[in-house]
């Protein structure tokens, strides 16, 4: 009936998460408020790490793609799971190290790392440094001299696949801000230069061909596509490349027409060109690592608001506004993403006409829905729009000095707050009025 396994109508006619009564939950946090299901985000992390060990039998690692939802306790959860964690900022690699996070589990992403960040990186050990360009490799390698250390790292590549069309094609995608081109002898280039430096030690290629993807194919040519990039440093440089990282990309449910592939699925195929291509190539099948984020948490969580104005612009639209919008889900404004919703306090009411979800912040963009069919709402209504579990948080903001709302962790019927809500005094808490002002 919903989008998101996460949710049930209880007893008393209320949208329930994680044996918790939206409406209860309301009352003891306000609104708006992240809930997050720690049930299904567990169910998730077990069924990527299981159908891994089962395909790749125990030669692959499943890491969190933190950016999706960087929280100490997602950390935590991450960890107990077995899985590892990709960071991409200094800010996430923190998180992960307060939360106690294994370190030799972390990679670290991005495309224009700092000196502060690659110190932080190189200095608590973590597994892997995703080299993005050359100029980041000589930054790496003069960092790790100076420490005395030999960084582990490997090359975000660009397989020239666009997975975002609906045919997806192989385009040659060299216009893009990551990695290292492999039809222009930039990929090769940079492990051939590796290879000549003293504190760096190659251990493997990555790639990531996009976000919200529901084929299987672009990512079995990605995966072929690489394989035959480490058989080609192999002939040319005589390296081995030892670690294949597919990135992370896999679809999520948002509205009932999505149609998403199991996890499983894309696993298993994906295992199967892997061992295909390396036998027809005559290498070693390489470690693989995948970096799920959305599909580990968007499903998990939803928003909760509470419904102000009503406004029916007669023969135009009907605007109903809540009391949060695009600073904690800024996600339609900027992608134009689709979003179902239901009410919590009436969660079987029938839908019966068609209405626009709108945020409280001053600008026309802020909408949260565009055209949702949905019972007649009252002020006062409890909203919850659903499947926020991932992009939501970790791209909030405080646009219009809105402080942004908690995070609520529920289980069994118990809620525990994981992120506690801001307010007035966190907004102004870096804020400084010059003496002489
Ligand atoms: N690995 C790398 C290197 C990535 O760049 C990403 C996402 C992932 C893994 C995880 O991808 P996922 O499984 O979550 O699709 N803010 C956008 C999504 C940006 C994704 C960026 N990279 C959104 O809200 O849709």
């Amino acid at each position: 009936m919903f989008v998101s396994d996460a949710l049930k109508i209880n007893d008393r006619r209320h949208l329930e998460i994680g044996g918790c009564d939206c409406t209860d939950l309301v009352k003891e946090y306000g609104t708006p408020i992240y809930v997050m299901d720690e049930g299904l985000i567990r169910k998730n992390c077990r069924l990527y790490k299981n159908s891994m060990d089962r395909y790749y039998k125990g030669n692959g690692l499943v890491l969190f793609a933190s950016k999706a939802f960087c929280t100490m306790a997602m950390c935590r959860i991450a960890q107990q799971e077995g899985l590892g964690l990709d960071v991409v900022s200094g800010g996430e690699l923190y998180t992960a190290l307060k939360a106690g996070f294994p370190m030799d589990k972390v990679y670290f992403h991005g495309n224009n790392k700092t000196a502060e960040e690659i110190e932080l990186a190189i200095d608590s050990n973590i597994r892997r440094i995703v080299v993005d360009n050359k100029w980041e490799l000589q930054l790496v390698n003069d960092i790790a001299s100076k420490k005395g250390k030999k960084a582990k790292i490997s090359f975000r590549i660009k397989p020239g696949i666009d997975a975002h069309t609906h045919d997806f094609v192989q385009t040659g995608q060299i216009d893009s801000k990551f990695g290292v081109a492999l039809e222009n002898g930039e990929a090769l280039d940079i492990v051939r230069e590796a290879i000549s430096l003293e504190n760096v030690k190659v251990e493997g290629v990555h790639c990531h061909i996009g976000s919200q993807i529901f084929d299987l194919a672009p990512f079995e040519l990605a995966a072929t596509v690489m394989l035959n990039f480490i058989a080609e440093v192999k002939e040319k440089l005589g390296l081995e490349i030892e670690e294949l990282n597919l990135g992370g990309g896999f679809g999520i449910k948002y509205v009932p027409e999505h149609d998403p592939i199991e996890y499983d699925k894309y696993i298993e195929s994906v295992s199967k060109v892997v061992a295909g291509v390396c036998i027809e190539k005559k290498i070693k099948q390489p470690f693989v690592v995948m970096e799920p984020g959305r599909s580990i948490v968007a499903s998990s969580g939803i928003t909760l608001y509470t419904v102000g104005a009503v406004k029916d612009i007669k023969n135009v639209r009907k605007y109903v506004s809540v009391d949060g919008g695009m600073a904690d889900n800024p996600r339609y404004a900027l992608y134009q993403s689709q979003y179902d919703a239901v009410l919590a306090n009436r969660p079987d009411a029938l839908k019966n006409e068609m209405v626009t979800i709108a945020g409280k912040c001053c600008e026309s963009g802020d909408l949260l829905i565009k055209d949702i069919m949905m019972p007649e709402i009252k002020p006062g209504d409890i909203l919850a729009v659903l499947a926020t579990g991932a992009y939501n948080y970790s791209m909030s903001s405080n646009y219009n000095r809105i402080p942004r709302p908690p995070v609520v962790m529920v289980r069994d019927g118990k809620a525990r707050l994981i992120v506690r809500r801001e307010d007035f005094h966190d907004i102004i808490r870096n804020d400084i009025i010059p003496e002489d002002l």
